[in-house]
């Protein structure tokens, strides 16, 4: 672990680089030492040389030379001076440098030549006799001999070994201390980057607000300056993307529409409530359990992503689910020129479907209506002028039929006029408290003589806890008018029509009974739409021609009073029409 860190790296390189110097330093050092001190003792020998050859040149008494000699000469070396042909020794206190004798110094290849050439000899030789190393340097002495000092390598051994230490001492020191130093300084380096990363770890978990200390004014500051200002502009951006964030799934979560964005492999990204409820439907149109829904589109929907993606357009799919229309816009959604996926909107048309469907429908129905009778007064207005009848019975008799489909049209502009002021909510209710019995009998007794016209039973039953009632009496009427019409019109010769009052304080309510042909089950949801007629063969006979918007204001009054209308019907045994009136 320390290797790989910066700490280690740096400590190590330091370490090694000073090691590296300090080795080199070391070597040389001990070289020069070594050479400096083998050189000292040749010159320190060399001068006593000289010094006692001089002696022996000056002086004649050997036995003064001798003794002179002793107390110059450092007693760890020893010299030889050599009289003619015979040598002397001087002592010495290092046991192990024996003495050379005579023979063996004249035998001896190089310090022969000093006494037979006149030649000063430095060399190095195993002492005779011994495995003693020692250093000697040889002088002449004119015409007289020659003068030796000599000294064991042991000597200068020891003090090279002294310094050796010395300077291993000194390099130790310098290995340790450069250690510490190097440790410390890598870490101060390092310190702020390790307050760094964790900073960067910090941001990595999103806590933005992670501020790095700034300890120095160096390079390394001026990182933790940049660090920190990229902390701010990276929260900066962070929030304003958080708030494009939650104000674009505001915008998506309250829209009306349905918005899916979709990646190239069709997986659903983002959706909203709408679009949930599509795909929700989808699923169950096609019969696919919703634990088996994963995020991804329907396939038949890829097919038109697929699309998109092919051919970079926007495409426009109407599609319907269980009974409601969608439309669908997909437009390509781009990653500069990749296009990287879609996003679909869909809309639920079924409402503008339906409006559209009834305004056509409307329109239609009311020119079939009008073209009917005016097509008769034309019919009839131009026998008439053509002189087709001749008698003046027949005459009267077109002028009758004339005059009644005048009726009629005007009936059905009134009626038309009725319906679109109270479906526009123009019609105030003129509520007021009526008396129930007497407004009811006036009622009945205005149908009693169609009744016996027709030879149909008109019955009425009437339970009264209060007999005042709160409605708008005008209007009322109008419902009873059209609801007994609609039944003597629909009951055959013999039958009846009962009328049932139930008026207390919570409700006036009101039941119309017959036995006549009743309303085909299929046909009983549509009686209460505008023009709906049940049996289309029967409106074109005689009297009980209609123009099929008679149910239609009757449960638009009842609807202005906070009512319920219902119908029941059986098909050759008779319709029951019954409604309420909330009475609060
Ligand atoms: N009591 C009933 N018995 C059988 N069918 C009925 C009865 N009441 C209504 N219907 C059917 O419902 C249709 C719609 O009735 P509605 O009163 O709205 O129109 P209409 O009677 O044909 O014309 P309008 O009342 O405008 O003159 C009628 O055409 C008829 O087929
Ligand atoms: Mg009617």
């Amino acid at each position: 672990m320390f290797w790989k860190s910066v700490v280690g790296k740096l400590a190590i390189t330091i370490l090694l680089l000073v090691s590296f110097v300090l080795f080199i330093l070391t070597m040389l050092l001990l070289e020069f030492f070594e050479n400096f001190h083998i050189q000292e003792a040749e010159r320190d020998m060399m001068q006593t040389a000289t010094k006692v050859s001089i002696m022996v040149e000056t002086y004649h008494d050997r036995n003064m030379i001798i003794d002179t000699t002793e107390r110059v000469v450092d007693p760890a070396s020893r010299v030889v001076i050599v009289f003619d042909d015979e040598a002397w020794t001087s002592d010495s206190n290092n046991k192990n440098l024996a003495s050379i004798d005579l023979n063996w110094l004249k035998h001896e290849k190089d310090l022969s030549r000093v006494i037979n050439e006149n030649k000063e000899v430095k060399k190095q030789i195993v002492l005779p006799n011994t495995d003693v190393e020692a250093m000697i340097v040889g002088t002449p002495v004119e015409d007289k001999g020659a003068v030796f000092v000599y000294q064991a390598l042991d000597v200068i051994d020891q003090t090279k070994a002294e310094t050796t230490k010395i300077i291993f001492l000194a390099a130790g020191i310098a290995i340790v201390l450069t250690t510490i130093f190097a440790v410390f300084l890598s870490t101060r380096i390092t310190a702020p980057l390790i307050k760094m990363r964790e900073a960067a770890l910090d941001l990595t978990r999103g806590e933005f607000n992670t501020k790095v200390p700034i300890l120095t004014h160096d390079e390394i500051g001026e990182l933790a300056i940049a660090f920190n200002r990229m902390g701010r502009q990276l929260n900066f951006h962070i929030n304003a993307l958080r708030q494009e964030k939650e104000q674009l799934s505001g915008i998506l979560s309250s829209m009306a529409d349905g918005v899916v964005t979709l990646n190239r492999n069709g997986e659903m990204m983002v959706t909203n409530p709408p679009a949930d409820r599509f795909i929700d439907d989808w699923y169950f149109e096609n019969s696919i359990p919703i634990s088996e829904k994963d995020n991804r589109l329907p396939s038949e929907l890829n097919v038109i992503l697929q699309e998109v993606i092919e051919t970079e357009k926007e495409v426009l799919e109407e599609i319907s689910l269980q009974g409601r229309n969608w439309v669908m816009i997909m437009t390509p959604l781009y990653d500069q020129n990749y296009v990287r996926g879609a996003v679909a909107v869909v809309r639920d048309m079924t409402e503008e479907r339906r409006l559209d469907k009834l305004r056509k429908d409307f329109i239609s129905n009311v020119s079939h209506e009008l073209r009917t009778p005016i097509s008769m007064l034309q019919g009839y207005s131009e026998a008439i002028v053509d002189d087709i009848a001749e008698t003046k019975e027949e005459k009267n008799e077109l002028a009758q039929i004339i005059y009644e489909e005048s009726l009629r049209l005007s009936r059905l502009v009134n009626d038309l006029l009725d319906l679109g002021r109270m479906e526009a909510g123009h019609e105030q209710l003129r509520k007021e408290q009526i008396d129930v019995q007497s407004y009811i009998n006036r009622i009945i007794k205005k149908f009693n003589g169609v009744a016996e016209d027709n030879h149909i039973g008109l019955k009425l039953t009437m339970e009264t806890d209060s007999n005042i009632a709160t409605f708008d009496s005008d209007a009322i009427e109008q419902v009873f008018t059209n609801l007994i019409d609609n039944a003597f019109r629909h009951t055959e010769e013999n039958g009846f029509v009962h009328v049932k009052i139930n008026n207390n304080e919570q409700e006036f309510e009101v039941s119309i009974e017959d036995n006549g042909s009743g309303i085909p089950e299929e046909d009983l949801p549509f009686v209460f739409e505008r023009f709906y007629k049940a049996d289309k063969a029967r409106t074109r006979n005689g009297q009980k021609k209609g123009t099929g918007l008679g149910l239609a204001i009757v449960k638009n009054i009842i609807d202005a009073h906070e009512g319920v209308i219902t119908v029941k019907s059986k098909l050759n045994q008779g319709t029951t029409f019954h409604f309420k009136i909330p009475q609060k």
